[in-house]
Order: structure tokens, then sequence, then C-alpha cells
């Protein structure tokens, strides 16, 4: 009878087990079909484009990962050393037993400077669309916070996600999205996202780090680094587009190209085609013209009071910020109000 029990229970696991496969394949397959879809999709637009949450497979998050350390780009040191000097403040606003919710966590570096500040912090959800990396840099953190419940989301954080239901007892919910991540939306994905935030965190808060409006050329060496790791993560989406789509880019016959976009207060990403050429993705062909472009990220830059107007547009309450003395950068602190059946 044991032995039976114990048969059924090695086969519940291989079930479990083929369940976990069959549910990860089926993931990675919806993720490739997405990915075909947009990039046919932006290939047929009159200004070729696609969207820069492409970038991220394991490679590309392991070149942002070296972009952020590059001496020309100041926004990640600049927000590392506000969190080091202010997580003491934020976490005063946080509270007691306050969980944080992570937009696009990466590699879950900044997040720390916060938990070792926090009053008991309750639990961490880091959301990512890039599972693998995720899954491994919450494993890192688990060891090094044994305390903290660590539960990952893989989910694209644009669309619509679930969160767990709040914890019994815990504090508030605090939303953490640094990086000036937001300035990779369109003003009307950056409100609408900044919406889902007020009622996600109903009763809680929003911690947002922004790269602030500054002089073109600080800007332009941020995005054109000398050793050129930003050209190779721009050019990712094509590599990946190659490998996961049997698509056929020449990936070195476009040039990285970032600039200043004053008028817009943008800077602007693209893939310039070098030459006329023709790329297969699928069934389709495209060709570019010579000096044609792949458009494939904005970066928007503010101004403390243009994000204070935009958090109050989408119904979130500015309350302190946080900047460096040369204003490079910018965290502020944006509460969610209760809704009003909780008040
Ligand atoms: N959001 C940051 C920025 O716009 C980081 C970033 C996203 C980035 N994509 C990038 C940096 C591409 C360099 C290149 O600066």
């Amino acid at each position: 009878m044991k032995d039976n029990l114990a048969c059924a229970d090695a086969a519940n696991n291989v079930d479990r087990a083929n369940n976990a496969e069959a549910n990860a394949q089926a993931m990675v397959a919806r993720a490739q079909n997405d990915f075909l879809h947009d990039l046919h999709q932006g290939l047929s637009a009159p200004h070729k484009r696609i969207s820069p949450k492409y970038f991220y497979d394991v490679q590309g998050s392991a070149l942002f990962d070296r972009i952020c350390t590059l001496p020309e780009y100041y926004p990640t040191r600049t927000e590392l050393a506000l969190l080091q000097r202010y997580a003491p403040d934020m976490a005063a606003h946080m509270g007691a037993q306050a969980e944080v919710v992570e937009f696009g966590a990466g590699s879950l570096h900044k997040v720390r400077l916060l938990l070792d500040a926090m009053d008991e912090p309750r639990r961490y959800i880091p959301i990512d669309i890039s599972g693998a990396h995720l899954n491994g840099a919450a494993r890192g953190l688990r060891q090094d916070y044994p305390g903290l419940l660590v539960e990952p989301l893989v989910a694209d954080y644009t669309q619509d996600f679930t969160l767990p239901p709040a914890l019994p007892t815990a504090g508030k919910r605090v939303g953490f999205f640094p990086g000036s991540t937001l300035g990779n939306f369109e003003p009307q994905e950056a409100l609408r996202f900044l919406h889902q935030c007020a009622h996600t965190l109903q009763g809680g808060a929003l911690i947002l780090g922004a790269d602030l409006v500054k002089s073109p050329d600080v800007l332009h060496a941020a995005y054109n680094d000398a050793q050129g790791v930003t050209a190779a993560f721009n050019r990712n989406v094509m590599v990946r587009a190659n490998r996961e789509l049997g698509a056929n880019f020449m990936v070195h016959d476009f040039a990285h190209s970032a600039f200043y976009n004053a008028p817009l207060r943008r800077i602007e990403m693209h893939l310039m085609s070098t030459r006329q050429q023709t790329v297969r993705v699928g069934d389709s062909t495209f060709s570019f013209a010579q000096g044609e472009t792949l458009h494939t990220e904005n970066s928007y830059k503010f101004t403390v009071e243009g994000l204070h107007q935009l958090a109050l547009q989408a119904g979130l309450k500015p309350g302190p910020f946080w900047t460096d003395p040369e204003q490079q950068f910018c965290l502020l602190w944006l509460d969610a109000p209760p809704s009003r059946n909780q008040a």
C-alpha cells in the first residue's frame, strides 16, 4: 500500500513537472508569437519601429547591466547615490512592515538600498519580463535577506497583471520604479502606467526615479559610449530576431544612432541601415533604404514640475523629492490615495 502511495506520489510529481515544463514552453511560444507579430507590424509601418521591451533576453539584460556601469552613463550612479543618501528618509515615509513592488526589476541591485533602510520589510515583489534573469536575481536576494518574502512575478508590467493580495498585518504597499524607465514610454503610456499605479498601490505610494533635462552634450555621451556597449544593446533586438524568429538581419550593416531631440525632450535610439538592403522575417521581406532607420527606443527627459503635473493627472499626490546638487536625476515620492471605500 505504502509502495502504491509512493508510486502515485512519484507519478504526481512527474505530472507536475511535465505540466510546469508544458507551461514554460507555452509561455515561450506565446512570447515568440508576440515578438513576430510586433516585428511584422513595426517593419510594415511608414517609420519602422519596434518596442524596446524586446531588448531584454538574458544577453540583453546582461548588456543593460553593463550600460549602467559605464563612465558616460551618469543616471545609474547618480540614482544609487541618491538612494544611498536618502533611503532612510524614504523608509520613514514607508513605515514598518511595508512591501515593495518593483516594476521592471532587472538585477535587483537598487532595491537593496531601500530594503537595508526599511523597518522590517515584509515582502518584495519584483516584476520583470525576463524570467530567467529575474529568477536568478531573486535567488541571490533571498540568500542575502533570509527573513524577507521574495515573490518574483514574470510579467509585462505595461499590460494588466495581478498582484498577490496584501498580507494580513502588512504595512504600506509601495511601488518602486527607478531607472527613469518611465521615460521609455510615450507620454500617453506614461500617464496610463501612473494611473495603473494609482490604482494598484491604493493607500500606499510610488517611488519614481526620473532623469532630468540637461545639457545635450551630457545626454548624447550617455547613449553613445566609447566602448560600444549601448550599440550592442541596441543591436540585440536584431540578434534576437535572427535567433528566435529565423530572421536574417545583417546586424553589422545597421549603425547605432542615438541623439537628443531637443524639442521633444527625448533621446531617440535607432538602428540605421548603412546600405540599401532587404531583410526576411518569417514569410515576409522588408526593404531598408540606405539611411533608413528602425526606431528602437525613446528616453524622455523630465522636469520635477512636469512630473508633478503628470502624477496629479494620474491621480497620484506629489510628496517629497530628492535630487543631486547638479540636478541630473530625481527620485520622487508620490502618494496613491486610498480608495473612497477604504478611507
Ligand atoms: N531608462 C533608462 C534610460 O532611458 C535606461 C535605458 C533603457 C537605457 N534603455 C536604454 C540606457 C538604452 C541606454 C540605452 O536611460
